[in-house]
């Protein structure tokens, strides 16, 4: 995969319709064709003439905005930011399944939270607490523990030195179409097709940049 300039809007790891019933394919094939891939063509025309940028993979630019020029630190933490969160929402998803995890995140959240449930109780409630459009995300913190928290707009985890494992989308065009203005029934379907066997990876890697 190209993960440096020019950036491609790589397809979804699923059919459009395989997260149904709970995320609807329309919803779907609009967010990922449509919103996802206008922060693919925005960044790659704010990084267009600068370079001495195009090698810088998304990971890298986000964890280093503030060395880059003045005048496209703000339009590459949006837009950069846009494509790094919709990439790891979208492959944090899968068909509906019943859950196989048991390895060492699980043994983790069980020591964070007091098991999945609690887990998903306290990622609800952060996706709720988003005032506006953003994200919440399950990281792991500079002492390796994991945490919930929650960024506005195209914010990532990455910009303050944290390593996200999983996040949840909460701007509208994530589930107007289907759940109108019901945000928590979009979060309980949300948490019925989380990808734990990709949540368990980016988890393992989290300690591998270390
Ligand atoms: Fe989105």
């Amino acid at each position: 995969m190209n993960d440096h300039y020019p950036f491609v809007n790589t397809p979804l790891p699923y059919p459009y319709d395989a997260l149904e019933p709970y995320i609807d394919q329309k919803t779907m094939k609009l967010h990922h064709d449509r919103h996802l891939q206008t922060y693919v063509d925005q960044l790659n025309a704010v990084l267009k003439d600068y370079p001495q940028l195009h090698q810088w993979t998304l990971h890298q630019l986000l964890t280093n905005i503030d060395y880059l020029p003045a005048e496209i630190q703000i339009p590459v933490r949006n837009n950069a930011g846009g494509v790094y969160s919709h990439r790891l929402y979208f492959c944090g998803m899968k068909k509906a399944s019943i859950r196989s995890m048991n390895g060492n995140l699980e043994r983790a959240m069980d020591y964070a939270y007091g098991g999945i449930h609690k887990f998903q109780e306290a990622m609800k409630e952060a996706g709720l607490s988003v005032f506006g459009s953003g994200y919440a995300w399950l990281v792991v913190n500079r002492s390796g523990q994991l945490t919930i928290m929650t960024t506005p707009n195209q914010d990532t985890p990455l910009s303050v030195g944290l390593c996200p494992i999983m996040n949840v989308d909460v701007w509208e065009h994530a589930y107007y179409l289907k759940n109108y203005n019901k945000r928590a029934e979009y979060i309980d379907h949300w948490l019925s097709v989380i990808n734990w066997e990709e949540a368990e990876k980016n988890y393992q890697r989290c300690f591998e940049e270390e």
